[in-house]
């Protein structure tokens, strides 16, 4: 018989969303009535249509496929060179980064890459991740043998857990011990936290002197309304030999059903063999890319071009500014209840403390069943997510107008 990879047996439970899409459907079918009226706030899954220019780019592209003379099969695995050209004038030459097109690889998205990327490490490296965190980098690294068992908490053996707390701002202090992989992501998820230039110098600076690399996830980067915080990593000097960058267009031109993002990995960045000689990592890369991958459709990357077109961002600013109202909505309202609310400036996600006595599930519980709001707990984002919860600002108008007043209504 077949032998199975027993890391997967190490996990904990489901993975978050689907944990609490099976109590939100437990909860409609005891009481089909009150889950028709369901606001949603959890899951940070994008409401409002593409933009116009990316549906016109993607029709044309469509077009361009029904016959014989445009069609086109096979594309470059990582990317046609009309996006990545466009990524590295926007994203990076635009902010005086010096990324050249081969440094840019179109994937189906930044969650698959962040798991992906552990395909070129080896087994050897200490990995450090912030509490709370994006389960995704745990559970990536558990399904891989990275980790031993979790704990009772949930904490799993092997990682090092960077505190993520009230007390510094959500953004990790340095690591006291040595660590050689550590997962970033600024706007954060699910805090909504920033780092400052000066406390991503600090990172770029012990990477540097560690031989450490950052896994930079800035998904959220478009939400960013304070002009002196950093968009990408490659702001910092020195970052393109230390870091790797995630970005997505999920969260920018709604591509979450759509499927495109790329990674940033330039052909600096080192990394040592078991014979410890340094060797570029960008070939292997390239490697996994060729291999396992066969590039994201053609009329998905028109569309992500046209959100680089003028009218594009345009209607990329108004969709984030639509989210970001909402945010200020849900923070609002929640405020004038006298929770403490932090993040939702500068990310779309809000981050709140539990009343008193509260766990964050029992908060899940209680929003549920006294208003249908949706939210996710904080404790579904590690051990230092307890007493806190995480409400999404991705809505419709109305629904965030809603969950807003249904918030007030809450008697804790
Ligand atoms: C979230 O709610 O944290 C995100 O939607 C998850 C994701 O982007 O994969």
């Amino acid at each position: 018989m077949a032998h199975l990879n027993e890391h997967y047996l190490k996990l904990k439970a489901g993975y978050l969303f689907p944990e609490i899409a099976r109590r939100v459907r437990q909860f409609s079918e005891e009481d089909p009535e009150q889950g028709k009226s369901l606001v949603r706030c959890g899951i940070g899954d994008v409401t409002e249509a593409l933009p116009p220019a990316v549906i016109e780019a993607m029709h044309r592209a469509i077009d361009e496929l029904a016959s014989r003379e445009t069609f086109r099969g096979y594309g470059p695995e990582q990317g046609y060179e009309f996006l990545r050209h466009a990524i590295a004038e926007n994203e990076y030459r635009k902010r005086s980064i010096d990324i050249a097109e081969d440094e840019i690889f179109v994937s189906d998205g930044s969650k698959c890459d962040c798991g992906n990327i552990l395909d070129i490490f080896s087994h050897q490296n200490r990995i450090a991740v912030v509490d709370p965190v994006y389960p995704v980098y745990v559970d990536t690294n558990v399904m891989v043998g990275h980790t031993g068992p979790a704990d009772p908490s949930g904490a799993y053996e092997g990682l090092v857990y960077l505190p993520c707390t009230k007390n510094n701002g959500f953004v990790p202090e340095i690591p006291s011990e040595r660590v050689d992989l550590v997962y970033l992501c600024f706007p954060n998820n699910p805090t909504g936290s920033v780092a400052t230039r000066g406390q991503l110098e600090c990172w770029v600076n012990y990477a540097l002197s560690a031989g450490a690399i950052i896994f930079y996830d800035a998904a959220y980067e478009s939400y960013i309304t304070e002009p002196e915080i950093p968009h990408s990593i490659y702001e910092i000097p020195g970052a393109l030999e230390c870091a790797i960058e995630f970005r997505s267009f999920s969260k920018n031109g709604g591509f979450t059903g759509v499927r495109c993002g790329f990674t940033v990995l330039s052909k600096s960045l080192m990394a040592l063999t078991s014979g410890g000689k340094k060797k570029a990592l960008h070939p292997l890369w390239n490697r996994r890319f060729s291999t396992k991958f066969n590039g994201v459709g053609y009329p998905v990357q028109r569309g992500a071009q046209a959100i680089y077109s003028q009218v594009g961002q345009a209607q990329v600013r108004s969709l984030i500014g639509h989210y970001l109202g909402n945010a200020q909505i849900l923070a609002e309202s929640m405020r004038s209840t006298g929770l403490e609310v932090f993040g939702g400036r500068n990310a779309p996600y809000i981050w709140v403390a539990a009343p008193t006595g509260y766990s964050s599930w029992q908060v899940f519980d209680k929003l549920l069943r006294d208003v249908q709001v949706v939210i996710t707990p904080g404790v579904g984002f590690g051990v230092q997510g307890e007493g806190y919860f995480r409400v999404s600002a991705f809505n419709s108008r109305e629904n965030a107008e809603e969950a807003a007043r249904r918030f007030k209504k809450v008697r804790w």
